[in-house]
């Protein structure tokens, strides 16, 4: 095929510049009827395709035009049998790939270190998650992926359950054997999906890891907006194989899906799709080799480290992305959120996250060296300001809490609001988490511990965003009134 086309984007651009008479929506008419401060700062070209699903655009919901096209040529880019384009983010992606293998009580094998988007499709779709535990990092404190042993343990002892879902690669760049995963998987007829949130760039070149697809898995859900170029919010799903019913993952998308779909984010997928295609490799090796000359100026800076990882030192350890750096400044006796205020307010830089001891910098080919030395100088300053007497950082990572009913059980329960501070041994109804990264420190049946109050207590106070509780002030948590036992 020949991927230098951008059908849905020419079909806009051509839409507009025939100017028809709209007597449609969006009611700015092309920016005509917009706040013109607003209009003068976007430009005009952007709102001339802001557009709708009129004939000539074709609909996401039920492509047979341009926009089939466009997912004819994003489904060959990305290896994909089909590919579905998504404007609810990665999220909405994740959530259609489960409600599409899930009916309630099924059973689906899932890292616990998941975002909180598989969670919310877990309790939409009442099914029912078989927690595996990450390989946690004992120095950086991060959750990696699962491995592969883990997974057959889980499948062996659960053959009833409908699907497995992998992270590929994590937040901070570590990938699992996901081929391995999927044979095992696919042995016994389950197939696997796959949030692939951080990994849009990764088919594209031989040295980042496998992509879902080359893998073999049946979906994955794919961020195009955070590392393949498009716009925010815009993202892809793709399926292959025989397990999955393409036409069910299009009933649940579109279930899922606005009518009111944004064709310049959908566009901007067209042409992000395009330059991946043709320029992808490309992109990726500028990436690569930024990254590698930011670690080796990092690996300078006293006290301050970077992760990377020894492949295959375990399963869990099967491959990773370099473009990712988790820079950890626990040495420094500063936490990774003082670390990201420094660099805002001093420095004029902003990262991606940090957490209690560490700071993330995605590093992509729209950095240029420029941006590494900046970063690489703020660093070194902050390394050489006097450290005080404040004690190196310790790394906790609390223990996976019980899961004691089902999260949608649990969701919809009777609950009352209780002081945290006192919530040890009840069972939660609602989400509390960090974001980023979003993953659950509890999430809706789990039993708080003592220890998650205390880790929650500690996010808080070093300012980190945790979130979640419908409690603002983070004083109250929405527990379960009557506790049953999983399956009662
Ligand atoms: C691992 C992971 N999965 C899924 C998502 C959701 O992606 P989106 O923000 O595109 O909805 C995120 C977002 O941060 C993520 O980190």
């Amino acid at each position: 095929m020949d991927q230098s086309r951008t059908p849905l984007f020419d079909a806009l651009r051509a839409h507009a510049a025939a100017r028809p008479i709209p007597f449609h929506i969006p009611g700015h008419k092309c920016g005509a009827g917009m706040d013109d401060v607003f209009r003068r700062f976007v430009g005009d070209d952007v709102l001339s395709i802001d557009l709708i699903n009129i004939a000539p655009l074709d609909d996401v919901h039920q492509p047979h035009g341009c926009i089939q096209e466009a997912l004819t040529l994003a489904a060959e880019a990305f290896g994909a049998a089909h590919t579905f384009f998504c404007v609810q983010g990665t999220s909405g992606a994740i959530q259609t790939m489960i409600l599409a293998v899930c009916r309630p009580g099924d059973k689906i094998i899932v890292p616990r270190n998941v975002h909180k988007s598989v969670m919310s499709a877990i309790i939409f779709s009442g099914a029912r998650p078989i927690f595996l535990s990450p390989v946690v990092d004992p120095t950086y404190g991060i959750a990696h992926g699962v491995t592969t042993s883990a997974v057959r343990t889980a499948l062996a002892l659960h053959p009833d359950a409908k699907a497995v879902l992998v992270i590929n690669p994590t937040y901070f760049g570590v990938c699992a054997h996901l081929s391995d995963i999927v044979a095992i998987a696919h042995a016994h007829g389950v197939p696997v999906l796959v949030d692939e949130a951080h990994g849009a760039h990764i088919h594209f070149h031989e040295q980042l890891p496998c992509s879902a697809m080359e893998a073999g898995a049946d979906m994955a859900a794919c961020s195009i907006h955070k590392l393949g170029g498009s716009m925010t919010q815009s993202s892809m799903l793709h399926v292959r194989g025989d397990i999955v019913d393409p036409r069910r993952v299009q009933t649940i998308l579109s279930m899922l899906t606005t009518t009111s779909t944004s064709y310049v984010l959908l566009a901007s997928l067209d042409a992000a799709r395009r330059q991946l295609a043709l320029y992808g490799r490309d992109m990726a090796q500028k990436s690569l080799d930024l990254a590698a000359y930011a670690r080796a100026r990092i690996a300078c800076i006293p006290h301050v480290h970077v992760l990377d990882p020894e492949i295959g030192s375990s399963e869990a350890l099967h491959a990773f992305d370099p473009t990712k750096l988790t820079i950890h400044v626990r040495l420094l006796g500063k936490t990774g959120f003082d670390v990201e205020t420094m660099l805002r307010e001093q420095y004029g830089i902003e990262v991606e996250m940090s957490d209690m001891v560490n700071i993330l910098c995605l590093i992509t080919a729209g950095d240029t060296r420029a941006h590494i030395d900046a970063l690489v100088d703020a660093l070194t300053a902050i390394a050489a300001m006097p450290r005080g007497d404040i004690p190196p950082i310790e790394v906790k990572n609390p223990a996976i809490p019980t899961l004691a009913m089902t999260p949608r059980d649990a969701f919809y329960a009777p609950r009352e609001p209780i002081p945290l501070a006192r919530a040890a041994g009840r069972i939660i109804a609602e989400f509390i988490m960090v974001y980023p990264p979003g993953i659950p420190i509890l999430l809706p049946g789990e039993v708080i511990t003592q220890e998650n109050i205390d880790y929650i207590a500690e996010q808080s106070r070093i300012g980190l965003p945790v979130q979640g509780l419908e409690d603002p002030t983070h004083e109250m948590v929405n527990v379960i009134v009557q506790q049953r036992p999983i399956g009662s």
